[in-house]
């Protein structure tokens, strides 16, 4: 039987790799809803006229525009992603827009070979890589003291607000290859930060977490 769904308690990369072969082509639509909190989050980062960025799990690159607005025609954007359907809607998002400054790596956060040390990380919507250290500890290990870090995404609601959680259920089974770490996804990044704050916008369900290296 072929498993599509993520209900595992540890990531799967094969499984997520399967997962956004299917969704790359309509995944932009499907996200528009969403876009006030990947804002929201982006604000968060704090970016500089200048700065490098890494964008875990960057997808088609929704995050690129509003990360460009903030770090000019002089940033930096490190995309990384598994997924060659992904990255290929990045690819011609950059192309569409002739951006430059924007490299992408095409594997898992485990596995990518950064270079250097980036001023930044944002990981938008990406459970799978904050419940994997090793891809934290990665990445983490290419960013300068202070560099400030961002994560948004999906997390359990109040047990009470039972539509919440059936919305966050169907979203996870559909997006994410573990549902493990669903109560606190962001409790293995936040524990390797400081000045940390966490907020949940919106009704929950959601959550922006942010802190510095
Ligand atoms: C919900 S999408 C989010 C994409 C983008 N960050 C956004 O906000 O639109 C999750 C992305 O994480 C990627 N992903 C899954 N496992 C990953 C891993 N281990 N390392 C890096 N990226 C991963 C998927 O391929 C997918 O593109």
């Amino acid at each position: 039987m072929h498993l599509s769904r993520g209900t595992g308690r540890r990531p799967d990369p094969a499984l997520a790799i399967a997962q956004y072969r299917r969704r790359a082509e309509h995944y932009d639509f499907e996200l528009v809803a969403f876009e006030p909190v990947r804002r929201a989050a982006i604000a968060r980062l704090e970016l500089a006229e200048g700065a490098t960025v890494i964008d875990v799990g960057c997808g088609t690159g929704l995050s690129f525009q509003p990360l460009k607005e903030r770090i000019g025609a002089a940033g930096r954007i490190v995309g990384i992603d598994p997924s060659p359907e992904m990255l290929a809607q990045a690819r011609l998002r950059i192309q569409r827009h002739h951006w430059t400054g924007i490299s992408l790596v095409e594997a898992t956060a485990h596995a990518a070979a950064l270079h250097g040390r980036a001023d930044a990380a944002l990981f938008h919507f990406t459970h799978d890589v904050l419940q994997d250290e090793e891809a934290l500890d990665n990445v983490l290990a290419h960013l300068k003291p202070g560099a400030r870090v961002v994560a948004a995404g999906l997390q359990w609601g109040p047990p009470w607000s039972l539509p919440v959680n059936l919305f966050v259920l169907g979203a996870a089974l559909y997006s994410v290859s573990c549902l493990g770490g669903l109560q606190q996804p962001w409790r293995l990044l936040t524990a390797r930060l400081h000045d940390v704050r966490v907020r949940s916008p919106l009704i929950g369900g959601f959550y922006i977490a942010c802190g510095r290296v």
